[in-house]
């Protein structure tokens, strides 16, 4: 079995190149399995954004590894106190956790158990949260005795199957039907003198989306969030396309935004789509994905397909991706288990 192998904490700042190595081979294995179609994050962008200290959350990141080779890696993370949202946060740690496929079934991910238990303790927290999309990661995390809590799907938009006159017509009508809301469009971080107004009306849609049964704290975007997350992205030479629609009081009734990362020039990440809930029932969703789209595609004119994530529940957004041709590219599951059943199975 696997007795005489210890987790050993990276540190990613003082790491040495020989880690950088294992663990760049480690995920290129893991990539093959999880996305081989896609394009593989180059090096220095993985480890740029390793690099950069989470000013909200303690990141954890130990490595199993015998003779130069990495066999497993975990990451764990929670809130660091007086961080925005902490209170309704502090008792959640969320972790992900993989084993080299060769190494699979002899007791290294069973093994990561205590550690975990201990980082739990560290920080107070009460729960995990932790997520699969394969068939290994669902069959060990019930061997765990984690609940599944959220199910939910990375659905992907082939453009060539798009129907453009669709778009374009979604679009148009959602002017026509509100013809005093403005669409307002932001190519790279959204201005400054914005921030204070956007950020309580992007936090209020975010806190509407569906958990279905996972127990969560609230997300909390402040000035200094959306900072944090602009100068990720200048690092990183991720562009943001932003779109939403304003009321005549200034109200933003509707949002949505998109990433855009050179290194897959092919896909574009479609993040969140959210509508004030007083304003739902009047097309702005439609417009403004179909605005979105149709921008998009004039601006990186080599993109193919347009990749999202939503909870199957999320039945008002599934229904206009549906309609647009996005279909399901992987099923995942959102786990969750408490401190004390964690220390219940075996190993821990
Ligand atoms: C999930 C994962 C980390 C498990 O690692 P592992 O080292 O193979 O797990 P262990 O050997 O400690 O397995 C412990 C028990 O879980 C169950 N189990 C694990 N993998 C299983 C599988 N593929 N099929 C059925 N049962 C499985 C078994 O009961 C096993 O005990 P047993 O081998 O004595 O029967 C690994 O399969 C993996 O990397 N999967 C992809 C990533 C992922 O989905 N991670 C999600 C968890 S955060």
């Amino acid at each position: 079995m696997i007795s005489n192998l210890v987790p050993v904490a990276v540190d990613t700042q003082t790491a040495s190149k020989d880690f950088w190595a294992r663990y760049h081979a480690y995920r290129r294995i893991r990539h093959a399995e999880t996305r081989p179609d896609d394009p593989l994050q180059p090096d220095h962008l993985v480890e740029q954004r390793m690099k950069r200290e989470d000013p909200f959350e303690f990141e954890h990141r130990y490595e199993i590894s015998r003779d130069g080779q990495m066999m497993s890696y975990l990451i764990a993370a929670t809130g660091r106190p007086g961080s925005p949202g902490y209170d309704s946060n502090k008792d959640f740690m969320w972790a992900d956790a993989s084993v080299h496929p060769d190494f699979r079934r002899r007791g290294i991910g069973r093994s990561w158990i205590p550690l975990i238990v201990e980082l739990m303790d560290r920080h107070g927290c009460t729960t995990l949260t932790t997520g699969s999309e394969e068939e290994s990661g669902h069959a060990f995390l019930k061997w765990l005795g984690a609940e599944g809590k959220l199910g939910g799907a990375e659905n992907r938009l082939e453009l060539s199957t798009v129907d453009w006159a669709m778009m374009r017509r979604w679009s148009e009508e959602g002017g026509k039907r509100s013809p005093s809301t403005k669409l307002e469009v932001y190519d790279g971080p959204l201005p400054r003198e914005m921030w204070e107004d956007y950020c309580p009306q992007l936090t209020a849609m975010l806190n509407t989306m569906p958990w279905e049964q996972l127990d969560h704290g609230d997300i909390v975007v402040t000035p200094a969030v959306l900072a944090e997350w602009f100068d990720r992205m200048e690092m990183q030479g991720t562009v943001l396309h932003t779109m939403l629609t304003r009321e005549p009081d200034g109200t933003i009734s509707g949002i949505t935004d998109m990433n855009y990362a050179p290194y897959k020039p092919n896909m574009i990440d479609q993040q969140f789509t959210g509508v004030r809930t007083d304003a739902r029932g009047r097309g702005l969703g439609k417009w403004l994905k179909a605005a979105m789209l149709l921008h998009v595609k004039e601006v990186h004119p080599e993109l193919e397909r347009v990749v999202t994530g939503n909870a199957h529940s999320n039945a008002p957004m599934l229904a206009i991706n549906t309609q647009m041709g996005f279909r399901q590219y992987r099923a995942g599951i959102e786990y969750q288990i408490t401190r004390a059943r964690l220390l219940a199975r075996p190993g821990a």
